[in-house]
């Protein structure tokens, strides 16, 4: 097992399907600047199915036992369901979740369901209508989503995960009526800390409400208690309600950093991979995959994560320490 500068080892692979979204939220992909001009990947710059599996074999040789599939938004990748069947498959995979807005579920979550997946993060912002409309970037209907999510739940997806970025003077208004709707169905709801991903979304600390300001919010309301943690390099820190009808969850980078136990890799659509979320720089591996030598790609992975030393979010802060000067966007890596 290969472990980084600071004895982590790599547990976590997040897989980037596609770089485009439907959804152009302002905190993400701004629409003035990702209009109807603007050119993502072509078609030959994108990582096949085939290339995938292969790199994911490795990772797992390697130690990985999570993976997730990201965007952009993933349902927007052909045949995703190919995909799920091949990494479901790969020995010491035992986890695989998929991240995404919601919009295509209707259309696609059944067969996704078929081919194996059995976990869903869906992310939801708000449930007042109008905002959503406005959160989305493109007027879109909070009830498609919601449809989804009634989909996913009939197929037995478990566990049902929202994700809900928090942004003050934008959602933070309306998380009450969120979180009793997303209880009453028994999800597990996750308020994300606004964070300073990419470059693009004039992030200032003034617009982050930090997770304690939540906990004692919903404390008020329902009453809810802190929970052990699963496992050591969780993201979340969980709770439940005080009335046993669901869990919630608090991702703090902001407030309180977990790259201590970080063992995330992310892998772009285009065959890059980026050792923490907030990297200016991706290792290419693409043209490791011209060889059919899978040691190869072995041997660049092992280097890449043996030479890591981020931990971006402990340092945010610290002017003294040196920063990325052109971080890599959200959409690119799928958060
Ligand atoms: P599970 O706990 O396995 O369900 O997955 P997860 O929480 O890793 O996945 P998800 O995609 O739902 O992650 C939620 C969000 O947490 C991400 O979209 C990011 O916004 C944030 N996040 C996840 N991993 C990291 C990380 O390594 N660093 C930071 N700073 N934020 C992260
Ligand atoms: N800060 C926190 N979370 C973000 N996400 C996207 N951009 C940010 C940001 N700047 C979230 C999405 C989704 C997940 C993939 O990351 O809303 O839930
Ligand atoms: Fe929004 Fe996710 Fe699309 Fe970014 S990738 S615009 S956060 S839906
Ligand atoms: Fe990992 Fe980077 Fe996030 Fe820290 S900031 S938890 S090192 S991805």
């Amino acid at each position: 097992m290969v472990k980084d500068l600071f004895n982590r080892p790599i547990k976590d692979l997040r897989i980037s399907v596609t770089d485009r979204c439907n959804f152009r939220c302002p905190y993400c992909m701004p629409a003035e600047i990702y209009g109807e001009r603007y050119k993502f990947l072509p078609k030959d710059q994108v990582l096949s199915f085939e290339q995938i599996e292969r790199i994911a074999n490795v990772f797992a040789e390697l130690g990985v036992s999570k993976i997730r599939l990201t965007g952009g938004e993933p349902l927007l990748r052909q045949d995703l369901d190919l995909l799920v069947k091949k990494l479901i498959q790969i020995p010491g995979i035992e986890d695989l979740a998929l991240t995404t807005n919601g919009y295509l579920l209707y259309r696609y979550a059944e067969k996704l369901h078929e081919a194996g997946l059995k976990r869903i993060t869906i992310s939801i912002d708000t449930i007042d209508e109008d905002l959503f409309k406005e959160m989305s970037g493109v007027n879109a209907e909070l009830s498609t989503v919601l449809e989804g999510l009634d989909l996913v739940e009939r197929l037995g997806f478990n566990p049902i995960k929202i994700n809900t970025v928090v942004q003050k003077g934008k959602n933070d208004k309306k998380l009450l009526d969120l979180a009793e709707y997303i209880k009453s169905k028994g999800h597990i709801l996750r308020f994300i800390e606004y964070m300073d991903v990419g470059n693009l979304n004039g992030w200032d600390k003034s617009q982050v409400v930090p997770s304690a300001a939540i906990v004692k919010m919903l404390d008020k309301k329902f009453g809810i208690t802190p929970l052990e943690k699963q496992y050591i390099n969780e993201v979340a820190n969980r709770w439940k309600y005080n009335d046993g009808s669901a869990e919630i969850g608090f991702i703090s980078s902001v407030s309180d950093p977990f790259c201590g136990n970080c063992s995330r890799i992310r892998l772009s659509t285009d065959g890059k991979l980026y050792t923490c979320l907030f990297s200016d720089l991706g290792f290419d591996i693409k043209s490791t995959l011209d060889s059919d030598d899978d040691k190869l790609l072995k041997d660049k992975i092992m280097q890449i994560w043996g030479n890591r030393s981020d931990q971006y979010s402990q340092i945010r802060f610290d002017t003294k320490k040196k920063k990325p000067t052109k971080k890599i966007e959200m959409y690119a890596i799928g958060g």
